[in-house]
């Protein structure tokens, strides 16, 4: 039975026999209000689905894309009791402004972009969406990877990819699926994982480095699949990323703060056989592109825009949500 026709029943039940009880079955399963608040909106065919599952569940859904002041944000979360994030920042002021919320959900992986502290001071649960952009994000380093080693389609030879050495930090889900595609594309496939044992990463067909130094000095190319947080921002410099072989490439779809750019710059100036190749436009965007030839950043951080990663994602918040309100289910909950 679904949400709604529970709280149509306890109506019906009111209307017969007018009990405190019934009132507060009421409460229990009432209507939420859902926001959507997408600086980068997801796919229509998405937003369809995540409103579906949302009506499915007896709630409303409120939209707010593409917003352009923070005010329309504040404006839009006042009276939401539960919110669908992406990379949207939510601040300690936008937690002051939603007087009603009990849940945010960050449709994606990375929830650096939620104050955690704020929520928990609220009480207000907190949760990400594990997985379910990560094939999307893993292609787009294999697209961006060859479009790095052809130079960058500019007519001149380039080289191919089979049988590099491809280096992965952090072997969680993208990680994963980035091993997964480099392998059919017949590279030589290392990670290193501070929280995955070796073993595991060796299950899943790859080599094992001990340490993030040792994975750089082996490989010609790394991906970064690090989150950020305080250990790890501004943890990639000039002498990690020295230690790639000649003509090596680092490409970054995780976290801009996970580089320390001027030290990366000082690199590209003195090593003139590295490239870098980035999802995330970085602050010194524009000293990077004296690099010419050897840098790349996207407009838009492109990694999860597909309709297959917006539907995974939203519609897992939209379930996620749903399940809290009817059962009080906190399984991707990350301020515990
Ligand atoms: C993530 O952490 O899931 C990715 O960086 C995707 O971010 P986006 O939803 O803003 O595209």
């Amino acid at each position: 039975m679904e949400i709604r026709d529970v709280r149509e029943g306890f109506e019906k039940r009111i209307r017969k026999e007018n009990t405190a009880f019934f009132h507060d079955q009421i409460k229990i399963y009432r209507k939420m209000k859902v926001l959507v608040a997408t600086e980068k909106p997801f796919a229509k065919v998405a937003v369809d689905g995540i409103r579906n599952v949302v009506e499915k569940n007896g709630h409303t859904l409120a939209l707010l894309e593409k917003y352009t002041d923070v005010n329309q944000f504040y404006q839009a979360v006042a009276d939401a009791d539960a919110l669908i994030v992406r990379s949207d920042k939510v601040t300690k002021e936008v937690i002051d402004h939603a007087k009603n919320l009990k849940i945010v959900v960050r449709a994606g992986a990375g929830f650096d972009n939620l104050d955690l502290e704020a929520c928990t001071a609220r009480g207000i649960v907190a949760m990400n969406t594990p997985g379910q952009n990560s094939n999307a994000v893993a292609e787009l380093v294999m697209g961006l990877l060859v479009f790095a080693v052809r130079n960058f389609y500019n007519g001149k030879s380039g080289s191919e990819l089979m049988g590099k050495k491809l280096g992965i930090l952090a072997f969680g889900n993208v990680g994963r699926n980035v091993a997964r595609i480099a392998k059919g594309f017949g590279m030589d496939v290392y990670a290193f994982d501070e929280f995955v044992p070796a073993d595991k990463i060796e299950e899943a067909g790859v080599h094992a480095v001990a340490n993030r130094d040792a994975l750089f000095e082996a490989c010609d190319i790394v991906s970064l699949h690090i989150p950020a947080t305080a250990e790890t921002k501004q943890s990639i410099n000039y002498d990690v990323v020295n230690k790639l072989h000649k003509g090596g490439i680092l490409i970054n779809t995780a976290r801009k703060e996970v580089i320390d750019e001027p030290s990366l710059i000082k690199l590209m100036g003195e090593r003139t056989d590295i490239k870098y190749v980035s999802d995330i436009m970085p602050d010194a965007d524009a000293e990077f592109k004296a690099f010419e030839g050897r840098y790349f950043a996207t407009p838009k951080k492109m990694g999860a825009q597909t309709e297959e990663a917006n539907i995974n994602a939203g519609i897992a918040a939209a379930n996620q949500i749903s399940d809290f309100f009817a059962t009080g289910n906190r399984k991707f909950q990350v301020n515990k």
